[in-house]
């Protein structure tokens, strides 16, 4: 039987090893991590993250081939294949701080791989990594082999977190790179036959190692270019009376450019640039409520799927401490006293001059804007960051609303009478 270790328990590891396990009943797959909140939560009914459909595909296979643990050294000695799935936050100090990947995880990790290996390994990076990564990591255990042959491999994560298994069930492609020599060859041979076993070949794409490290990265910079572009057309929409939503449909119908990452918004987050659940790494929401405390308002924050105690951390925090594991972080930053968590968006606006909407959680479509406007003091104003509500109908409650890319409240009461 082959065996797969995965060393990071995250919002990668573990969906995308839950997903090899269910459609691999042959290979025994093992998720290890040193954080051992993450494994207890993995082993237990609540599962450490939110996925549409993770906790089904888990619950079929944990015991019987998909296993979590933090005994990373025994199970990383005994597998044939590694997918090292480790966090590469931002770097925050030293050369490249702020903008640089921050590789010190990675490094360990390969460290330790080389240090408990005892027998040939398979290495894939699955972090996203610079170009030229595999190059130093294949340094590191080369030149601590003790005779053993190590294959590095890039096989780069596309998901995208919130359907994170339809896009593992389903991927637009796998990607694996790999040196071009008889033993990369077979090292990658060896993983497409992994995913073989539920993918189109038409859809496992095979290129050398560089190719693949640097595809993720211009993946990335293509689809954060549509959304930094279609947020700069918005700006044109407030200020001219264009609706936003209606550019970017006509925009979007031409088949060279297409439908998909033309939303606008308040701006993206996320570890790798784009996020919509309970992972607030690096999300504008904790920009627009630092900017606010700066300008000392009280915020009473409602999300429905992140804890009061994450989100005063999140605002405690220096920018990119963020995407760095609490458990690896050395301090616990203290709780900001401007800031309320409640659970309840009703509870949230009672009371309040403004409402920000800064992700578009369904339930925010349905509210009860009237009742919402009977408790806020006048005038209510409503900021919708995501575009998610109808601002004719907040208007007509008597709201002042501003949405991003919409005409705003002046420019309508400018407006000539249409006959
Ligand atoms: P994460 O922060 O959720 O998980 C990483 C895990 O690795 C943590 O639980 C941490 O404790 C563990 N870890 C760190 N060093 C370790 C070590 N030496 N030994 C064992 N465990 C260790 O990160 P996430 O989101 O899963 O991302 C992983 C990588 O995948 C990053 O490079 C990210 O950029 C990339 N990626 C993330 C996507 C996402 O949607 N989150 C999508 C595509 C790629």
């Amino acid at each position: 039987m082959v065996k797969i270790c995965c060393i990071g328990a995250g919002y990668v590891g573990g969906p995308t090893m839950a997903v090899i396990a269910l459609k691999c009943p042959d290979i025994e797959v093992v998720v290890v991590d040193i954080s051992k909140p993450r494994i207890e939560a993995w082993n237990s009914d609540t599962l450490p993250i939110y996925e549409p459909g993770l906790d089904d595909v888990v619950k079929q296979c944990r015991g019987k081939n998909l296993f979590f643990s933090t005994d990373v050294e025994k199970h990383v000695a005994e597998a044939d294949i590694i997918f090292v799935s480790v966090n590469t936050p931002t770097k925050t100090r030293g050369l490249g701080a702020g903008k640089a990947a921050d590789l010190t995880y990675w490094e360990s990790a390969a460290r330790m791989i080389a240090d408990v290996s005892k027998s040939d390994k398979i290495v894939v990076e699955k972090s996203t990594v610079p170009v030229k990564t595999a190059e130093a990591i294949e340094k590191i255990l080369t030149h601590n082999s003790k005779g053993i042959n190590y294959q590095i491999l890039s096989n780069p994560e596309f998901l995208a977190e919130g359907t994170a298994i339809e896009d593992l069930f389903k991927p637009d492609r796998v990607l694996i790179g790999g040196r071009e020599t008889p033993e990369g060859r077979k090292a990658v041979q060896a993983l497409k036959d992994v995913y073989a076993h539920w993918v189109p070949e038409d859809r496992i794409l095979t290129t050398n190692l560089w190719s693949a490290e640097l595809s993720k990265l211009a993946a990335n910079a293509f689809l954060a270019q549509r959304i930094s572009s279609v947020n700069a057309i918005s700006a044109l929409c407030e200020a001219t009376g264009a609706n936003v939503s209606e550019v970017a449909y006509a925009v979007g119908k031409d088949t060279r450019i297409g439908p998909k990452f033309l939303n606008a918004s308040v701006g993206f987050g996320g570890s790798c640039f784009q996020k919509d659940t309970g992972d607030t790494r690096e999300t504008p929401a904790i920009d627009v409520c630092k900017g606010l405390l700066g300008d000392k308002a009280q915020i009473s924050i409602y999300d429905p799927q992140v804890t009061e105690d994450q989100i005063q951390r999140d605002l405690a925090m220096n920018k990119f401490d963020w995407d760095h594991p609490m458990h690896l972080q050395p301090t616990s930053p203290t709780a900001v006293k401007q800031v309320s968590c409640v659970w309840d968006a009703y509870e949230a606006t009672k009371g309040a001059h403004g409402l920000c909407i800064l992700t578009e959680w369904d339930e925010f479509k349905t509210l009860d804007y009237q009742k919402i406007f009977d408790n806020m003091q006048k005038p209510a104003f409503v900021f919708d960051g995501r575009n998610i509500i109808d601002p004719e109908k907040l208007r007509e409650i008597g709201f002042i609303v501003y949405s991003i890319g919409k005409p705003l409240d002046a420019w309508l009461k400018d407006m000539p009478a249409v006959a």
